[in-house]
């Protein structure tokens, strides 16, 4: 009889949205009358630039025309599109990147998660806590972890906290880790790092020989001039940092898919046999083999956010959705509650009333508000007594949800 991946069966029953996603749906079949406002998961809800429709529809053409039709792309995405990015995301901000250390994906979130496949199995891996739950149920998939304690915690991983308590600047590891991942703007929690911090990661990683793996698909979001962008703006980092990039959540990509990932070819890890490897190939082998790129019609829409139009319509967007943010933190702070994020993010953290864990808090707003939020213990143990709120919805909807807590 086959077998399978025993990994899988150390996860919890499901991934955190779809858990959530089925309470409410119970929750709904329950209360037909209900009106339910979602503000859990981060998927966005304003219609694609017109920038970038303009450009898919003429891809669309090109590709009913035998001319100018495309087969297979390259699997590192086309050339135009990995110059756009390079020269606007990175070169702009005085990184050094090139356009042939970028690759084109249809997602931030499968890559976070496909990028273990060109590590090894021994690596100390640091997750801050509370985390995108991905890095770390990708790491359990993998083999790379124990099993679950009792606060949810997997054997294996180091867990680095971000709490008030620690102004949500997670410390380093008391043990030397090789692989780390990190988040800003933070999801969960809506916070940023500034450049000190990140250049004592940066330095970390250097000393240590470690590689961050660095999650910039909120970096859109900020707002603060002195706010790095990108872990390139450290120095040091193309030698230890990998950095993942999404238009999903700048353009409203979530349902189109395109994302990036960026491995500088002067990232090197070591193979069992002691020599040192570059990362860029691996991971240029990797793609090669198992993916065959993004659409040539979505690729096109994607190099539209760096037309002029695109730029300006992508910045509506996001000015759009950090007002909504700016409403929920000032309408909960009024009713009392202690919110964090927010400012540069998309994602108000929250923290729970007294007295009321992570999923009372779901369950409370659930019931008395119809209000669907995101409970910090799915994040991990130090999300517990937290709650997520996302800006994504419409200003309707946001402005209901919020007097509807505020009155309940
Ligand atoms: C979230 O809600 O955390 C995001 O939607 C996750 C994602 O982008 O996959």
């Amino acid at each position: 009889m086959a077998t399978i991946n025993d990994n899988y069966l150390k996860l919890k029953a499901g991934y955190l949205f779809p858990e959530i996603a089925r309470r409410v749906t119970v929750f709904a079949e329950a209360n037909p009358d209900a009106k339910i406002i979602k503000l859990g998961i981060g998927d966005v809800t304003e219609p694609l630039p017109l920038a970038c429709r303009q450009a898919m529809l003429k891809a669309v053409e090109e590709m009913g025309d035998r001319d100018t039709f495309k087969g297979y792309g390259p699997e590192q995405g086309y050339g135009w599109l990995r110059e756009k990015i390079a020269a606007n995301d990175f070169q702009k901000r005085g990184c050094d990147i090139d356009a042939s250390e970028i690759f084109v994906s249809d997602g931030a979130k499968c890559d976070t998660g496909n990028i273990l496949d060109i590590f090894g199995k021994d690596n100390a891996i640091a997750v801050t806590d509370p985390v995108y739950p991905v890095y770390v149920d990708t790491n359990v998939m993998a083999g790379h972890t124990g099993p679950q304690n009792d606060k949810g915690e997997y054997e294996g991983l180091v867990y680095l906290p971000m709490t008030a308590d620690n102004n949500f600047t997670p410390d380093l590891p008391a043990k030397n880790v090789d692989l780390i991942y990190l988040c800003f703007p933070n999801n969960p929690t809506g916070v940023v790092a500034s450049k000190e911090q990140l250049k004592k990661w940066v330095d970390y990683a250097k000393a240590n020989d470690a590689i961050i793996f660095f999650d910039a698909a909120y970096e859109a979001f900020i707002t603060d001039s002195e706010i790095p962008h990108s872990i390139y703006e450290i120095e040091g980092a193309k030698d230890c940092a990998i950095e993942f990039r999404s238009f999903s959540k700048n353009a409203g990509f979530t349902g189109t898919r395109c994302a990036f990932t960026v491995v500088p070819k002067t990232l090197t890890a070591k193979a069992s046999d002691g020599s040192t490897v570059e990362l860029h190939k691996l991971w240029n082998r990797r793609q090669s083999t198992k993916f065959n790129g993004v659409s040539y019609i979505v690729q096109r829409g994607a190099e539209a956010v760096y037309s002029p139009e695109g730029q300006a319509q992508i910045k509506a967007l996001i000015d759009f959705y950090l007002e909504n943010a700016k409403i929920v933190r000032d309408r909960l702070t009024d009713a009392g509650l202690t919110v964090y994020g927010g400012v540069n993010a998309p994602y108000v953290w929250v923290q729970t009333p007294a007295g009321l864990s992570s999923w009372d808090f779901f369950d409370k707003l659930l019931q008395n508000a119809n209000v669907v939020g995101t409970p910090g213990s799915g994040f991990g143990a130090a999300g517990e007594g937290y709650f997520r709120i996302s800006a994504f919805n419409s200003r309707d909807n946001v402005e209901e949800a919020m007097k509807r807590i505020s009155t309940m």
